[in-house]
């Protein structure tokens, strides 16, 4: 085949000539003297129509026997069509059959999500899992330029680590060589460490928990994105992760309009994510639980998801809850001096999506931060090079982490953060 090779995304720059499409057959319907194609070539969808007078009977007939994700290069015309959903099709004139296939497992009909997470392989050939995976590559590419633009340096913290950030519980032990480490559930503590070196700067990479909880909001193996900056407070930190949400949403309206369309999401929840997002305490949140009649939240606990969909649902844009008890929270935020909470932020998703994000202003006093570690009892020892951080040069600093698939789940609007990751890892689950 002669004609220029161009991809589904970029039709509109060869409306009217010819070109060459190379993909993997989608769906397929013939009526008479015409098949209609739904090709798929990973940039996009586009339907192909193969009519019998201008191509030859022998590919004419072979396209009639094939089957869903048959992979084939076609040529034709591109013409614009305002009633096709990117505003092409393709008029076919000749092509080759790569591989013909039949018996493909992932049919149009519905599928159980068991079924579907064990065919995860070819489950993301599908058109959600297509809509829904290039919004996490927005939100990805969204987030970089964001941090990039406001001169925070990507300072990547280590995955096999010596000690806890984030409590014991949840910790993946692996052996390494002669020791034991563990699998990291927060950059946090290295992030503070480079934020001292480089003052703004964040980390970004998988983060890992042995969560036992089989809920739609966990997964054990999860992307965290995680600002900190020195001469910080708490304020600081809450006006970067409002910016950070309200430029997100901004860049995968403006670029996954298309993936937003097939996975019928309503825009005007994503317009609405404008500054400011209401701020309340943890004493203020607990007061309107108190007056709620499903509410079953007790004064003094964290809160629960079923507490924080109450408190979303009266927002229509993510709600930030500072200062809770130092009890529910982890041993490096700041207490709030002469009172038993701490100086922390909780950003709740609208639509009763739970927790986004966990972030604080964080200890910067040694004797405070040192009583903190054997208040929980966690080993000192493996805790020196973080306090040295207390020792030599300590300065008010704070961040936040972000979890990136329940933002991509919420932004998308779909239920379950296990879609929003190619390859989803959950206590049930490591195949394939
Ligand atoms: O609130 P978390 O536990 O905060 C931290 O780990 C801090 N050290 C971050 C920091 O200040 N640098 O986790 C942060 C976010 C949560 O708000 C949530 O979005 C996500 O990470 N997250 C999970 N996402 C999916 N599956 C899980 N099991 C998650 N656990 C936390
Ligand atoms: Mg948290």
């Amino acid at each position: 085949m002669s004609a220029p090779v161009a991809t589904i995304d970029h039709l509109g720059e060869h409306a009217g000539k010819t070109v060459t499409l190379r993909g993997w057959l989608h769906h397929k319907s013939s009526k008479g003297k015409l098949h209609f194609l739904q090709l798929r070539d990973g940039s996009g969808f586009v339907q192909c129509v193969v009519f019998q007078m201008t191509v030859t009977p022998e590919f004419f007939e072979a396209v009639g026997k094939l089957g869903q994700e048959s992979s084939l290069i076609l040529e034709g015309e591109v013409v614009a069509d305002a009633r096709a959903p990117g505003g092409y099709e393709i008029q076919v004139k000749g092509g080759q059959v790569l591989q013909q296939v039949d018996g493909f497992p992932i049919t149009p009909k519905e599928h159980g999500p068991d079924f579907l997470l064990s065919q995860r392989h070819l489950w993301l050939r599908s058109k959600r899992q297509w809509a829904l995976l290039r919004i996490r590559d927005a939100v990805i590419t969204a987030l970089r330029g964001f941090f990039d633009q406001r001169g925070f340096v990507c300072m990547d913290s280590p995955m096999f680590t010596p000690s806890a950030c984030e409590g014991t519980s949840t910790l993946f032990e692996v052996g390494y060589f002669e020791r034991k480490a563990y699998l990291t559930q927060s950059g946090q503590l290295y992030a503070e460490a480079s934020a001292m070196a480089f003052g703004k700067v964040y980390c970004f990479g998988p983060t890992f928990r042995a969560e036992k909880s089989k809920t739609r909001r966990h997964l054990t193996e999860f992307w965290m994105l995680e600002p900190e900056m020195a001469f910080a407070t708490l304020d600081d930190v809450l006006e970067l992760a409002e910016d950070m949400l309200v430029h997100t949403a901004r860049e995968v309206l403006a670029r996954r309009k298309v993936e937003l369309g097939i996975l019928e999401r309503d825009l005007s929840k994503l317009e609405a994510i404008q500054k400011p997002f209401a701020r309340i305490t943890y004493d203020q949140a607990a007061a309107i639980l108190k007056e709620h009649p499903e509410s079953t939240f007790k004064y003094g606990d964290d809160l629960g998801a079923p507490d924080e969909t109450i408190l979303s649902l009266l927002h229509d844009r993510p709600l930030m809850i500072t200062h809770y008890p130092a009890a529910v929270k982890a041993f490096y935020m700041k207490r709030e001096p002469g009172s038993d909470k701490v100086k922390c932020v909780d950003v709740i998703g609208p639509e009763g999506v739970g927790e986004l994000i966990g972030g604080s202003q964080r200890e910067d006093d040694l004797e405070l931060l040192l009583h903190r570690i054997r208040e929980e009892k966690l080993p000192e020892e493996a805790y020196q090079w973080y306090l040295d951080l207390r020792r030599f040069g300590s300065v008010p600093h704070g961040g936040f982490g972000l979890g990136l698939e329940r933002t991509v789940a919420w932004l998308a609007g779909v239920e379950h953060v296990r879609e929003a990751i190619p390859f989803p890892r959950t206590m049930y689950r490591m195949e394939p």
